[in-house]
This record gives C-alpha cells, sequence and structure tokens, in this order.
C-alpha cells in the first residue's frame, strides 16, 4: 500500500529521468515480459512505442489475448480496469490513476442501481465506458464497434437500457430502428463539436468528408458521410478515395491516420469555443515519462475486489463472445 502511494507520488513528480526514454521503456519491457496496450487517444509518442495500438473492442481483445505478465495500459481508468477483470494474476499498470473518463463518471453506481430497480425486466447493455460497478451491474458489454451488432442480437420483445452513453444510444436506436431507455450520460470531448463551425469546415473545404464518432450529438453525426468507432474511422480513412477528412472525434486518432495514408490530409472538426477540449483532458495525462515510471515503480496498479470482477467479467465475456 505504502509502496502504491509512493510510487504514485513519484510518477507525478517525474524525478530524475534516463536520457533516452524510449530506449529505458524498450528495456523495462523486456526486464518484466510487458506489453504496452495503447489506445488511439494516446500522445504520438506512446503510441510509438506501444506493441498494440487500438479501439477500445481491440484493446479489450488484446489484453483477453497476452501472456505478458504485466500489461502497461495507456489509455483510461476504465479501459486499463477492463484489462484486469480479464487477467486478474497480471499486474496492470495505469501510468496516470486519475486518468479518469468524463462518460464513465456520468454513471455513479449508486444512481444506476436505482435506475435499473425502476426499469424491472429490462437487459442491460452497457458501453464498456463505465466503471467495473456498472460492468458488474450489466448483462452485456459493448464497445461503439459492436453495440449495434449486439443489439440486434436481442430478440425484439426483450425491453433493454442502454448506458451510460446517450449519444451512442441514440445512434444505436436510429440503425437498429429499436426503442432504447437511456442512461443520459456523456463524453465532454464528443460533446463539444461544434455544428455550425462544422458546417463551416464543410463549405471552406468542399473536396472534403466529415467522419465522426458515435459518441458525437446527432447535430452533428448528421452531417457525417460516415461513423464509426476510432478503428472504424481509421480504416475507413485509408480505403476511401476521398483525399480530405474532418474528423470529428479526439485528434489522437489523426496520428495514425496519417501515418497510415501519409498523402491524405486530416483536419480535426473544430470543439464549440477556441480550447483545445476536443483533446481528452483524462487521456492526455499519460506521458511517456509516466509510463516509464510505472513499469520502473511497477505502479500505479489497477485493483478490484473479486466479487466485482466476477460479477463485471461475465457481461465483459458476453460481448466477446457476440462480437466473433
Ligand atoms: P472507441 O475506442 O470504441 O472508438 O471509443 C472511443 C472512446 O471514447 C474511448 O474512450
Ligand atoms: Fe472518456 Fe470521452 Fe475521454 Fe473517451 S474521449 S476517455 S469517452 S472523456
Amino acid at each position: 500500500m505504502f509502496t502504491t502511494a509512493l510510487a504514485q507520488r513519484d510518477n507525478t513528480q517525474l524525478g530524475a529521468l534516463p536520457r533516452d526514454l524510449f530506449a529505458a521503456i524498450e528495456s523495462l519491457k523486456k526486464e518484466l515480459n510487458a506489453v504496452i496496450l495503447a489506445h488511439y487517444y494516446q500522445e504520438p509518442d506512446i503510441q510509438d512505442i506501444a506493441d498494440f495500438i487500438g479501439d477500445s473492442l481491440q484493446l479489450a481483445n488484446a489484453a483477453a489475448k497476452t501472456h505478458a505478465d504485466v500489461i502497461v495500459f495507456a489509455g483510461v481508468h476504465f479501459m486499463a480496469e477492463t484489462a484486469k477483470i480479464l487477467n486478474p494474476d497480471k499486474l496492470v499498470l495505469l501510468p496516470d490513476l486519475t486518468a479518469g473518463c468524463s462518460l464513465a463518471d456520468s454513471c455513479p453506481p449508486q444512481d444506476f442501481a436505482d435506475f435499473k430497480a425502476a426499469h424491472p425486466g429490462h437487459l442491460v447493455i452497457s458501453y464498456i465506458n463505465c466503471s467495473a460497478e456498472i460492468k458488474a451491474m450489466s448483462d452485456i458489454i459493448c464497445t461503439s464497434s459492436n453495440a449495434v451488432k449486439i443489439v440486434q442480437q436481442i430478440p425484439k420483445e426483450q425491453p433493454i437500457i442502454f448506458a451510460p452513453d446517450r449519444n451512442l444510444g441514440r445512434y444505436v436506436m436510429e440503425q437498429t430502428k429499436r426503442d432504447l431507455v437511456l442512461w443520459q450520460g456523456s463524453c465532454i470531448v464528443h460533446e463539444t463539436f461544434s455544428e455550425k463551425k462544422m458546417v463551416q469546415l464543410k463549405i471552406a473545404h468542399p473536396q472534403a468528408e466529415a467522419i465522426a464518432h458515435p459518441e458525437c450529438e446527432t447535430s452533428v453525426l448528421r452531417h457525417a458521410s460516415f461513423i464509426g468507432s476510432t478503428a472504424a474511422l481509421l480504416k475507413y480513412c485509408q480505403e476511401s478515395p476521398t483525399k480530405e477528412f474532418i474528423v470529428a472525434t479526439e485528434p489522437g486518432i489523426i496520428h495514425q491516420m496519417q501515418k497510415l495514408a501519409p498523402h491524405k490530409q486530416f483536419i480535426p472538426a473544430p470543439p464549440m469555443n477556441n480550447c483545445n477540449c476536443n483533446e481528452c483532458p483524462f487521456m492526455r495525462l499519460n506521458t511517456l515519462e509516466k509510463l516509464y515510471l510505472a513499469m520502473k515503480n511497477r505502479a500505479p496498479e489497477i485493483t478490484m475486489s473479486e466479487e466485482i470482477r466476477l460479477a463485471a467479467l461475465r457481461p465483459m465475456q458476453r460481448m466477446l463472445e457476440m462480437s466473433v
């Protein structure tokens, strides 16, 4: 306990660091038999040192399959928690333990338990962007890659609660033509895009195609010619003959877009104000320095009670089975 607290403090104080962080991280990777899993919203340096980069579903699959002893999760808390749910015997490290998620936070467990109790007979499908406690209260987990596919597999007469993202929920309702009871949560990053500025940008770049993540509001989604998870957006940009894209999701993804299609142009969709609020402040808490220190100190570590883990594992496994 004391060691973890001490190490956490060190990770934010960033004491003495090696000159070549990349080399030091590579060497710790071998020493620990560690794998670095990174989300597309991480800063470019972290994406470049990662063993695997992906969207939430790809990362959950990678975490389920890894043979490494240590998982270093370069993402946010609920993602590292998911890796721990799938790997109780592995050490799961998160470079900054305070890297949370506004969407996960918009669904407090006690309030959700009351909501569930108010809707008896409903199947609970929860977006992976939620805490282990919410997962433990769910029947099936989904991600933005498989939400539509999972809802389509549920018999039509079965009522469903969809939590916590109202925007993804609305999008799934539209795609499946089903009525879902939505928890009213949202992501501060994806709700920051401005419809007005998006339209102005489309006028200024008439050849560009607008693409968006389904966590965006309907007013933004209606201007997109393609909607998908981060991995789906990346694939679409590579395969489409279009040379210019307006990208309505966290701009961290543009690093991979640019790498995979260097001859194309990617324009981040503009936020409401002249701020950087389209960058996820939680994802950006992880840095290469903190990642190095987490590996060196073997902390901060993700832990949870076995009772919650087992309850959260069941809907996670259902998702993995239903999305093959
Ligand atoms: P995906 O990884 O499913 O695209 O979700 C994006 C996101 O907001 C992760 O926090
Ligand atoms: Fe959460 Fe939104 Fe950040 Fe994803 S982008 S981690 S949903 S706050």
